[in-house]
């Protein structure tokens, strides 16, 4: 009997410039680049995954719950199934495949995991099978899991080219600079609602260029704040990096109230934070703190450490103790054996 098995651990990043609308959807490519800071371990997904003959069906099991790889409304179980069909047919393999995947992150804590499990799984699976690809070939597989997700694949600070190409083979991910170019850099995340959200950003990535005047601006605006941060992280100038992680934000927000029907993702504590957070930076003379919110209510402020404690205290005011604190982490990586999820052919 042939078994093939390995284990990765991913983590979340967050997007200081945004990625909503989708340019082809089947195949997650974005309208526009976007740009992102990988974060360390403190959150994070581990998967393992096993290729054997022994096994009848494909089969995901989440947080040690069985997930549906065939049902369609599961998007982010269909989407493991054809990441682990691409990789199969790559490796030229035909084994059935065990997934078990485990998060860290705190249940009531509504921070998506499709990034962090998305890498995780590119990473285990092809580690499995023995394909040796690299980061570029990995982004361009873990993008067809969520479209974020091919940005968890690289560590520090990482721009996703959007590519112009139809097979989306320039569509990849990119570290310009290590964790450890700007270790200073943090990301306080203040856990608002963690109740799911009523517009999927499957939903709501289509939704949007089809209805928003506003939205026509949005890839070149976008394509332009990527630019802006680069060449901001390039000079270590926080100011200027938090003043345009700021705007990104608003201007992808304000395209989503643009659609029609509206999306709403922020609520009063999402706008208490953005108040609070401009008032902080006004009494400090520049910006020490940004704001930015995905798909849903929950606030990451991006900050450097000498300020966590200011931050960390502005917070507490609107969100109480409801916080996660993460730095900026070096991306997937394989585990050993000891760490697996699966053990004797069966998951832990
Ligand atoms: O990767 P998806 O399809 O879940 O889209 C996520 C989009 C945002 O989180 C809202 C923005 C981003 O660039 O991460």
């Amino acid at each position: 009997m042939v078994e093939r098995i390995a284990t990765a651990v991913g983590t979340p990043n967050i997007a200081l410039v945004k990625y909503w609308g989708k340019r082809d959807a089947s195949l997650n490519l974005p309208a526009n680049s976007s740009f992102s800071l990988t974060l360390d371990e403190n959150l994070r997904t581990t998967t393992s995954v096993m290729f054997s003959d022994s096994l009848a069906e494909d089969s995901l099991f989440v947080d040690g719950e069985k997930q549906d790889l065939n049902d369609s409304k599961n998007e982010k179980s269909a989407f493991a199934g054809k990441v682990v069909n691409i990789l199969r047919d790559m490796a030229g393999v035909r084994s059935k495949a065990l997934i078990a995947s485990r998060n860290t992150f705190p249940k009531s804590a509504g921070f998506a995991s499709s990034a962090s499990g998305g890498a995780a799984l590119a990473v285990a699976a092809s580690g499995a099978l023995g394909l040796n690809l690299d980061t570029r070939h990995l982004s361009v597989i873990a993008r067809q899991i969520s479209g974020s997700a091919c940005r968890s694949v690289c560590g520090g600070f990482v721009v996703w080219h959007a590519g112009e190409k139809d097979d989306g083979s320039d569509s990849y991910a990119e570290s310009i600079a290590p964790a450890s170019y700007w270790p200073e850099v943090i990301d306080i995340m203040a856990m608002i609602s963690s109740t799911k959200k009523k517009v999927s950003s499957s939903q709501g990535h289509a939704l949007t260029p089809k209805t928003s005047d506003l939205y026509k601006a949005r890839p070149a605006t976008a394509e332009e704040h990527v630019r802006m941060v680069v060449d901001a992280i390039a000079k270590k100038d926080f100011g200027a990096v938090a003043e345009v992680t700021m705007k990104d934000s608003n201007s992808m927000h304000a395209v989503m109230l643009d659609s029609f029907p509206p999306i709403i993702y922020l609520n009063d504590a999402s706008r208490a934070v953005i108040y609070a957070i401009h008032e902080l930076n006004e009494s400090e003379g520049s910006p020490i703190a940004a704001y930015t919110f995905d798909a849903g209510p929950n606030a990451h402020i991006i900050t450097l450490k000498q300020h966590k404690d200011k931050v960390i205290s502005t917070l507490r005011e609107i969100v109480g103790d409801n916080m996660l604190v993460a730095g900026i982490g070096d991306g997937p990586r394989l585990l050993g054996e000891n760490e697996s999820l699966i053990r004797d052919g069966a998951r832990l």
